[in-house]
């Protein structure tokens, strides 16, 4: 028999920091479930929203086991019951809300203020910092409709994590890929260090 592990979280600048976590649907939201577990770990409070789109990459199971917390995917709880998810609750929530990955659609509509979905809700509610990690194909991460997205989302004060270049998973070779969970990580540190 293994030995239990006497493994203790590692206390950061992210403990007890209420995180919300949103993941769009890009290939990428595969490591959502990585980045999850790493927050976890660093003691911060998780809550994930996704996208309907995010639904087809990585399930609620793996995310709200993960985070140890229900996965919200709608604004509605229980539409027969008319009970909802409160979208300005969950924005004061937060001590930061993190957006990873973020799709050149959800991108989109950050940047030009719309609202079909409890994750752009979120957004345009929080007043915590936002943070967001591109991830797409390298032809669309370059079209100047995203580089005009993403420049609109720094104006207003939101932190845009570099893409690295490497392989992608079209098999095509550049930037696009979305920031890996450890560096993302890493980077929420040195934010609440500071
Ligand atoms: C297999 C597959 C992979 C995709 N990967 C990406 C991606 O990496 N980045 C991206 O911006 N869109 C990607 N898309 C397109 C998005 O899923 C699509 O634009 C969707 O509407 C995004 O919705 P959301 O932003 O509400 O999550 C992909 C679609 C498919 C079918």
């Amino acid at each position: 028999m293994p030995e239990p592990s006497n493994e203790k979280p590692a206390t950061t600048a992210l403990a007890g920091r209420r995180i919300l976590l949103g993941v769009s649907g890009s290939i990428a939201a595969y490591k959502a479930a990585p980045l999850t577990r790493l927050l976890v770990k660093a003691s911060a409070e998780v809550q994930v929203i996704l996208t309907e789109a995010a639904t087809a990459f990585v399930t609620p199971l793996t995310l709200g086991t993960l985070s140890k917390k229900p996965v919200l995917t709608g604004f509605l709880r229980d539409a027969a019951a008319g009970e909802w998810h409160n979208h300005v609750e969950l924005g004061l929530w937060a001590d930061a809300l993190l957006i990873a990955p973020a799709s050149a659609n959800t991108i989109g509509q950050l940047a030009n203020g719309l609202c079909p979905n409890l994750l752009c809700a979120v957004y345009l509610s929080a007043r915590c910092p936002v943070f967001l990690a591109p991830a797409m194909d390298l032809d669309m991460f370059a079209h100047p409709a995203v580089t005009q997205n993403l420049a609109r989302l720094r104006s207003f004060g939101n932190h845009i994590f570099d893409s690295p270049s490497g392989e992608l998973a079209s098999g095509l070779i550049g930037h696009g890929r979305m920031l890996e969970p450890e560096d993302i990580v890493d980077e929420l540190v040195h934010f609440f260090e500071k």
